[in-house]
C-alpha cells in the first residue's frame, strides 16, 4: 500500500515540538485575560461572500488564497484565512455587543493558498485578539502594549514595532486619485495584475511582491500624507501613549496591510531573525467594518498574530520550555508493575505529573527517564517489592538513596 502524506503547506505539530507551543499559548491567554479579553470559537468554515465582503474583492486572499469549495447543497463555502470577518459575524448574529463593547480573543487554524517557505504555511494557526466597539486610540495602544507585556514573557527582545496611519475612508479619495496618477505615469512597469487592480483597487498595487515593481511603488504617494483631521489627532494621540508607556516605535508609512477593512491605525511586528517571513504580527482598526457586514456603525480595532512564527522567535531567543515530569517510575517484573501503577495514581493524587515506564530492562527505561527531563525517578524492582521501599534517584544531583515506600508515599515527597 502507498503510504499517505500530509497535504503541502499543512505541518503536524509532534509531541517534541509542542512544548514551545503550550507555554506560548498559556502565556498568551494569561496576558490576555489581565487586559480583560474573552474567549470566542467560531466555525473554521463560514460561507464564501463573508471573506470576499469582508477582506475585499480584490486582495490577494481572496482573489488567489482562499480555500473554496461548494458543499453538497451547492452552497460556497471557504476556509477561513483569517478570524476577525468570522467574529464580526458572530458579533453581529449574536447581538452579543448589546450590553456594550467587548474584547474577545479565539485561536486556531487559518488556511492561505501561498506558497509554503520557512514562516509561511497553507495552514497556519493565529491567535487573534479583537476589541469590539472602542472608539478611541487608548484601545490601539493597549493592544500594542499588551503584545510587548507578552513579547517580554516569552523572552523575545530582537522585535520591531512599526505603525502607521490608513486615513478614513473619506479621505482616501484624494489619495486614490493621486496614486492612480502615479502609477499611470508608471504604466510601462506594471504587472498584469497592477494594470487590473488600478481599476478596480489601486490601494493593492501597494501590496505587490512583484521586485521589478519594488523601486516605483517606494516612490508612490503615501496615504499619512491625506489624513483628516480625525484620522490625525487619532494617530497623535496613540503616538503620545505609546512614548508615554516608554516603547519605541517606527512611523512607517509603507505599512498598508493586505485587507481592505482597515482604517485610521494600522500596525505591524517585526522580526529580523526569523527569516523572510518577518511579520509575526499585524492588526489595526476596522471602523467600517460592521456596516459592511450588515452590522450597525461599531468601531474596533484587532491583532493577530501567527504561532509558527512566534515559535521561531521564541526558538531564536533560545526559549526552551521546562519538562513538567516530576516522577518517572521505572519497574520491572509483574508486582514491580503492579505496584508501580499503584503508586503513580498516589502521586498523581497530589498534583504531580508522573509518566509510568514500560516495564523490562531498567537500561532503556533510564534512558527514557532521563529523555523526559523527569526531576525524580522512582525504582521498583523485585528487590523492591519484597523490602516495601523503592529506589528514589535524583536526577539533577544524580544520587539515589532507597525508602519505605510507606514514607515515599505519605512523606515529604
Ligand atoms: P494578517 O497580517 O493577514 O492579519 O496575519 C496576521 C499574522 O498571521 C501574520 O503577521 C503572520 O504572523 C501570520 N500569518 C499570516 N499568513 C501566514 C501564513 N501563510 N503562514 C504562517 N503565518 C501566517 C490578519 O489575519 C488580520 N485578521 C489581523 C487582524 C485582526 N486585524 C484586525 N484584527
Amino acid at each position: 500500500m502507498q503510504k499517505i502524506q500530509a497535504i503541502r503547506g499543512m505541518e503536524d505539530v509532534l509531541p517534541d515540538a509542542s512544548p514551545l507551543w503550550e507555554k506560548l499559548e498559556d502565556t498568551c491567554r494569561d496576558v490576555f485575560r489581565q487586559y480583560g479579553y474573552r474567549n470566542i470559537r467560531t466555525p473554521l468554515v463560514e460561507p464564501t461572500p463573508l471573506f470576499v465582503r469582508g477582506i475585499g474583492e480584490v486582495t490577494d486572499i481572496v482573489e488567489k488564497e482562499m480555500y473554496v469549495f461548494k458543499d453538497r447543497n451547492d452552497e460556497s463555502l471557504a476556509l477561513r484565512p483569517e478570524a476577525t470577518a468570522g467574529i464580526v459575524r458572530s458579533a453581529i448574529e449574536h447581538n452579543f455587543l448589546y450590553n456594550g463593547p467587548m474584547r474577545v480573543w479565539t485561536v486556531g487554524p487559518m488556511f492561505r493558498y501561498e506558497r509554503p517557505q520557512k514562516g509561511r504555511q497553507r495552514q497556519f494557526h493565529q491567535f487573534d485578539v479583537e476589541a469590539l466597539g472602542f472608539e478611541g486610540p487608548d484601545v490601539d495602544a493597549e493592544q500594542i502594549v499588551m503584545l510587548a507585556r507578552l513579547w517580554k514573557a516569552l523572552g523575545i527582545r530582537n522585535i520591531e514595532l512599526h505603525i502607521n496611519s490608513i486615513a478614513d475612508s473619506a479621505d482616501r479619495k484624494a489619495h486614490r486619485e493621486k496614486l492612480v496618477a502615479y502609477f499611470e505615469r508608471h504604466a510601462s512597469i506594471l504587472d498584469e495584475d497592477a494594470k487590473r487592480r488600478l481599476r478596480t483597487n489601486p490601494l493593492r498595487i501597494l501590496d505587490s511582491k512583484n521586485p521589478a515593481m519594488q523601486a516605483m511603488i517606494e516612490d508612490a504617494p503615501m496615504l499619512i500624507d491625506e489624513l483628516g483631521e480625525g484620522a490625525q489627532r487619532h494617530f497623535e494621540e496613540l503616538k503620545r501613549l505609546l512614548t508615554e508607556a516608554g516603547l519605541a516605535f517606527r512611523v512607517n508609512p509603507r505599512i498598508v496591510r493586505g485587507l481592505d477593512y482597515y482604517n485610521r491605525t494600522v500596525f505591524e511586528w517585526i522580526s529580523p531573525e526569523i527569516g523572510a517571513q518577518s511579520t509575526i504580527a499585524g492588526g489595526g482598526r476596522y471602523d467600517a467594518l460592521f456596516e459592511q457586514l450588515g452590522g450597525k456603525p461599531t468601531p474596533a480595532c484587532g491583532f493577530a498574530f501567527g504561532i509558527e512564527r512566534l515559535v521561531l522567535a521564541m526558538q531564536a531567543a533560545g526559549a526552551k520550555a521546562a519538562s513538567e515530569v516530576a516522577y518517572f517510575i521505572a519497574h520491572s517484573g509483574d508486582s514491580a508493575s503492579v505496584l508501580a501503577f499503584k503508586l503513580a495514581e498516589s502521586l498523581r493524587d497530589k498534583g504531580n505529573t508522573v509518566v509510568l515506564g514500560t516495564g523490562g530492562s531498567f537500561k532503556s527505561q533510564l534512558k527514557k527517564a532521563d529523555a523526559s527531563g523527569a526531576r525524580f525517578t522512582v525504582i521498583i524492582g523485585d528487590n523492591e517489592v519484597a523490602s516495601r521501599q523503592v529506589t528514589l534517584k535524583d536526577m539533577r544531583a544524580g544520587t539515589q538513596q532507597v525508602v519505605s515506600q510507606e514514607t515515599f508515599i505519605n512523606g515529604k515527597n
